[in-house]
């Protein structure tokens, strides 16, 4: 066994003088075509650096190897035409995805933007998300999304920190329907410290295990939303906490939304001592009565909200805004208790409350 063991390692010492290892590779993308992308894609170290993505390509950072890191530097912008994206698709396991000092990775929106959001021109989402095996994706700088943001799908054991989004510009220019984080179907998400500033919901969650959104601050959009909830593929949410984040003059502060007639669930949700301010339209709101876009008004209870804690959330709303709208049938377990909203009035059809949670409209 000793000699075995004696000769694999010289042949392994032999082999990594002569070759060098490709850990070691850096390999940078740079100019305005992705010609060489599929030999860049082999390197463990992958730098894109003021990358123009030409017009209907995906910049494709999928089935990366086992511990990548792509850095993103200078300025990433991309071509203009009407289509679906992703403008960029990054996936694999153990994959860090860094931002350099002083980078942006700008969608130039106003290109596609027409106030028409999902409607109108046809808008490509902006970053795709497949990653696994605790991945990293931190400190990106993303300006003016033509559509969505991110789309966290199938992801596992992922962490997103200091991100910023930043659609400012879209709020006069009719940036519409850019929802910073999309997650559906995934399991151990971690969103963290980020900032986004845009024109719909900062994270929305269709489904998924164990989603964490901690610490970040929502401006001007939707705010936190599980939901809509029902009529996909998969329509389970198990495990959701937003916890000390900031939700400022958006319109709805803390919202959970299923869809009438469907099926589905959503269990253990934990929204803890997060802040609203400047709410104009519902400071808490937890509703079964979502449909293509719209609330009718008639709530079902084939998606159950049950285990819900919404605890020591506190902040204001608008003088024409409610505090707290909760519309749900079948829903129980709820514990409801430090919540201070104050402003506006309160909603006069509540229903579907579970006895003895302690909540109010
Ligand atoms: C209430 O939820 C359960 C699942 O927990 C489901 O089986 C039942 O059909 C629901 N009731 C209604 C009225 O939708």
């Amino acid at each position: 066994m000793i000699l075995a063991d004696s000769i694999l390692f010289s042949t392994l010492c032999a082999f990594a003088v002569s070759t060098p290892l490709s850990k070691r590779d850096s390999c940078t993308l740079t100019g305005s075509s992705l010609s060489s992308l599929s030999t860049v894609k082999k390197c463990s170290s992958i730098i894109i650096k003021d990358l123009t993505v030409p017009a209907g390509e995906t910049l494709d950072l999928t089935s990366l190897i086992s511990g990548t890191t792509v850095t993103f530097e200078g300025t990433t912008t991309f071509g203009y035409e009407e289509w679906a994206g992703p403008l960029i698709s990054i996936s694999g396991s153990k994959i860090n995805v860094v931002g350099a000092s002083g980078h942006v990775i700008d969608g130039q929106g106003a290109k596609w933007w027409d106030g028409k959001g999902d409607s109108g021109k046809v808008k490509p989402k902006f970053v795709k998300l497949g990653l696994t095996g605790t991945s990293k994706v931190t400190g990106l700088n993303i300006k003016n999304a033509p559509h969505q943001v991110f789309s966290v799908n199938s992801c596992s054991d992922l962490t997103i920190s200091s991100v910023t989004v930043d659609i400012r510009d879209g709020d006069s220019a009719g940036g519409h329907n850019t929802d910073a984080f999309d997650v559906g179907s995934s399991t151990n998400v971690l969103i963290q410290g980020c900032t986004v500033y845009n024109q719909d919901d900062c994270i929305a969650v269709n489904s998924g295990t164990t989603i964490k959104f901690l610490n970040n601050y929502c401006y001007n959009g939707h705010g936190i939303s599980i939901g809509s909830v029902g009529g996909r593929s998969d329509n389970v949410v198990n495990g959701f906490w937003a916890e000390n984040n900031n939700v400022i003059d958006s319109d709805n502060g803390l919202r959970i939304k299923t869809v009438e007639g469907a099926t589905g669930s959503v269990k253990n949700v934990n929204f803890i001592s997060n802040k609203i301010s400047g709410i104009k339209d519902y400071g808490i709101v937890i509703e079964g009565d979502y449909l293509n876009g719209k609330t009718t008004g008639t709530v079902t209870g084939g998606v159950p909200i049950s285990g819900l804690v919404m605890e020591d959330n506190t902040g204001s709303v608008t003088s024409s805004a409610k505090r707290v709208k909760i519309l749900v049938e079948n829903a129980s377990d709820w514990e409801w208790s430090g919540n201070s909203i104050t402003g506006g009035s309160s909603f006069s059809g509540c229903s579907g409350i579970p006895s003895g949670s302690g909540a109010s409209c």
